[in-house]
């Protein structure tokens, strides 16, 4: 089985990426399972126009990735823009792609709205991602519930192309954990590195903390019995818990514990549970990480060439020399 998933290096990856996108995927990570994580740099064109910013961003991520667990070893990391075929076999969906299914395609829409460029790239957006998901055959795909129209968006393109040429690309199911679905951020909104109201993953402890401090509630007092389920804190530190934990908590919550020690306690899990990641990030050589990339570029891509070749087949541009 193949799970594939990206995340765009547009900025500082955070706890949603983590639970939305990033441990879904390392759960399946056994011995039946080709795991592909890409870095998705074309896809951050569409928002990043600063050269250094996305630089630096495609950098950092790579380190994230190793650092949350990825092995090296076994997992396929790399980025987009070093194999050219995602572009080709995206020119050659977007032929088949009706214009209907992108016009339907929610996310663009909020972009535009939150003031993103209404460029030809930020609308054919999901035809790249078919391709991203497409070229490896990718069985499942980790994603937020905010990407699950993207990956349905890929089925239909890919049964388009099915039907038009024949059998070539096996359907992706997106994955996607309900918990997790959508992971709060310090406003109670989604967390998103457009909103501003993300924690990060790694960095700063200070800035972790702060932002933490900063999550909104209501103004109940410090003694009062609190609703665990309208709150943002607990649904935060539910995710670091079990079932049984956060019963207990949800307990402490009724029975009045502060907003200002629940959140203690919420950061307090979060570096328990991220230290490790923490300490594995803070040990990684630059050296390492190059060649992390250079091998899962070099297996990836090998992937990507022999699709091409099947596509090209298909559609009638098979190399005449
Ligand atoms: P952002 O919204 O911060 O720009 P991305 O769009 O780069 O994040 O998302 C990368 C991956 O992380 C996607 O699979 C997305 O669904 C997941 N993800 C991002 N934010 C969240 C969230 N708040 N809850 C759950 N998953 C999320
Ligand atoms: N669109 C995804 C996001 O913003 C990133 C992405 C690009 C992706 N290509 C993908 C995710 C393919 C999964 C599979 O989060």
């Amino acid at each position: 089985m193949r799970v594939l998933s990206g995340i765009q290096p547009s900025g500082q990856l955070h706890w949603g990426n983590y639970f939305g996108s990033m441990k879904p995927n390392l759960d399946l990570v056994s011995p039946q399972c080709e795991n592909f994580f890409f870095i998705a740099d074309l896809h951050a064109l569409t928002s990043l126009r600063d050269h250094k910013a996305l630089e630096a961003a495609r950098r950092e991520i790579v380190r994230d990735y190793l650092a949350v667990g990825f092995d090296p070893d076994r997992a396929i990391i790399y980025e987009q823009s070093a194999i050219p075929e995602h572009t080709e076999l995206q020119w050659i969906l977007a032929t088949i792609t009706p214009m209907g299914l992108l016009e339907r395609a929610v996310s663009y829409k909020d972009k535009v709205q939150r003031g993103l460029p209404a460029t030809a790239g930020l609308f054919t957006y999901p035809v790249l991602m078919a391709a991203d998901i497409l070229l490896y055959q990718a069985d499942v795909v980790p994603v937020g519930s905010d990407q699950k129209q993207h990956v349905e968006m890929t089925r239909d393109i890919a049964t388009k192309f099915n039907n038009a040429y024949g059998k070539t690309f096996a359907l992706p199911e997106p994955r996607i954990y309900e918990t997790v679905a959508v992971v709060p951020g310090t406003d109670g909104q989604k967390m998103s590195k457009s909103y501003g109201n993300t924690i990060p993953l790694f960095g700063d402890e200070k800035i972790i903390r702060k932002a933490i401090m900063g999550i909104v509630t209501d103004s109940k007092g410090a003694a009062a019995s609190k609703n665990p389920d309208a709150c943002t804190i607990f649904k935060l530190h539910s995710l670091f818990l079990t079932k049984g934990e956060i019963a207990a908590l949800a307990d402490a919550y009724r029975h009045g514990l502060s907003y200002g020690d629940a959140k203690k306690r919420l950061f307090d899990a979060a570096m328990d549970f991220f230290g490790p990641m923490r300490k594995r990030r803070s040990e990684l050589k630059d050296a390492d990480v190059r060649a992390v990339l250079a091998k899962g570029t070099r297996k990836a891509g090998r992937i990507a060439s022999a699709t091409m070749e099947q596509v090209r087949a298909c559609v009638g541009l098979r190399k005449s020399y």
